[in-house]
C-alpha cells in the first residue's frame, strides 16, 4: 500500500487549471493500476495556508513541553500539513508558475512544513551545511504550468525560472529525493504550440504514472477504494 499526498495550488478551478488536469491525469493513472493505495487531498489553491508570523516563530523555537496553549494553537496547521507529508510515499503536485516562482500558497504550505526538530535537524557541527532533512525516502511528483515558455535547460527563459529551481531546494528537505518533473507550457499564446505542449504534458504524466506504480510492490486490495471513472486522461 502507498499513500498519496496529492497537492494542487491553482487558484483557478479544475475546469481552467491545467496543473489540476494533469495532477488528476496522474492520479487517475495511478488509482487504475494501483486501487488500493490511499489518496491525501490538499488543496491549497482553495485553502491557502497561513504565513509565518512572529508567534508562528516563537512556537517552533519553543521546546514543546513548555508550549502554552496559545503556541499549541499557533501550531496545529503546521502540524497537519506535517502529518500528512509524514505518511506520503509520494507527494504530487500539480502547480503554476506565477511570477517567474511558486504562487504565494505553495510558499506558504512550504514554510509551513519545513519546521526545526520536526522535518529538519540543525547542527552546527556539520559546518557549511547544518541543516539535514528527517524525513527520507519520499517521492516527489512536480506537474507544473507555465503561461509562457523556455524555462527548460538551453530554453530563452532558463534564466527566470524560479519556480522548478525552488521546488528542487526545498524538496531535499522534506524527504524527496527521488524527483520527477512535467511542464506544459504555452498557456497564454493559445496556439498549436501550447497545444502540443500541453498534450505531450498529458501524455509523459500518464507515462510517469504507469512507471512509478509499477515500480512500487503491489499489493493490490478492490475492496474499498474503486477505480474512478474516467476524466482528466481520456
Ligand atoms: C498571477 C499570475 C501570474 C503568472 N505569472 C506567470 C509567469 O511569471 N510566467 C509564466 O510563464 N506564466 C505566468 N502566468 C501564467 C500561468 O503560469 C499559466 O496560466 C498556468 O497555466 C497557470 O496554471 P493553471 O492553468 O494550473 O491555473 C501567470 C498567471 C497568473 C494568474
Amino acid at each position: 500500500m502507498a499513500t498519496i499526498l496529492h497537492i494542487d495550488v491553482s487558484a483557478q478551478n479544475t475546469d481552467r487549471s491545467i496543473s489540476r488536469k494533469l495532477s488528476a491525469c496522474f492520479l487517475e493513472t495511478w488509482l487504475a493500476e494501483r486501487p488500493g493505495d490511499t489518496v491525501i487531498r490538499r488543496d491549497i489553491g482553495q485553502n491557502p495556508p497561513g504565513f509565518v508570523s512572529a508567534k508562528w516563530i516563537e512556537a517552533c523555537f519553543t521546546p514543546e513541553d513548555q508550549r502554552t496553549p496559545e503556541l499549541v494553537e499557533i501550531l496545529k496547521e503546521s502540524d497537519e500539513l506535517i502529518g500528512e507529508l509524514e505518511v506520503a510515499d509520494i507527494v504530487l503536485l500539480g502547480t503554476p508558475m506565477y511570477n517567474y516562482g511558486m504562487p504565494a500558497a505553495l510558499k506558504a504550505w512550504v514554510d509551513r512544513v519545513i519546521r526545526i526538530g520536526k522535518t529538519f535537524s540543525f547542527d552546527l557541527a556539520r559546518g557549511d551545511y547544518p541543516l539535514e532533512p528527517i524525513l527520507g525516502g519520499k517521492t516527489l511528483v512536480a506537474l507544473t504550468s507555465k503561461g509562457e515558455f523556455g524555462f527548460s535547460p538551453g530554453g530563452i527563459r532558463e534564466h527566470m525560472n524560479y519556480l522548478d529551481g525552488h521546488i528542487k531546494a526545498v524538496a531535499h528537505y522534506l524527504g524527496l529525493a527521488d524527483r520527477h518533473f512535467v511542464h506544459s507550457e504555452y498557456q497564454e499564446f493559445a496556439d498549436e504550440r501550447h497545444e502540443r505542449s500541453r498534450d505531450d504534458a498529458k501524455k509523459a504524466t500518464v507515462e510517469l504514472a504507469k512507471t512509478l506504480a509499477g515500480n512500487i510492490s503491489q499489493e493490490r486490495s478492490y475492496h474499498d477504494h474503486p477505480t474512478p471513472a474516467a476524466t482528466e486522461c481520456s
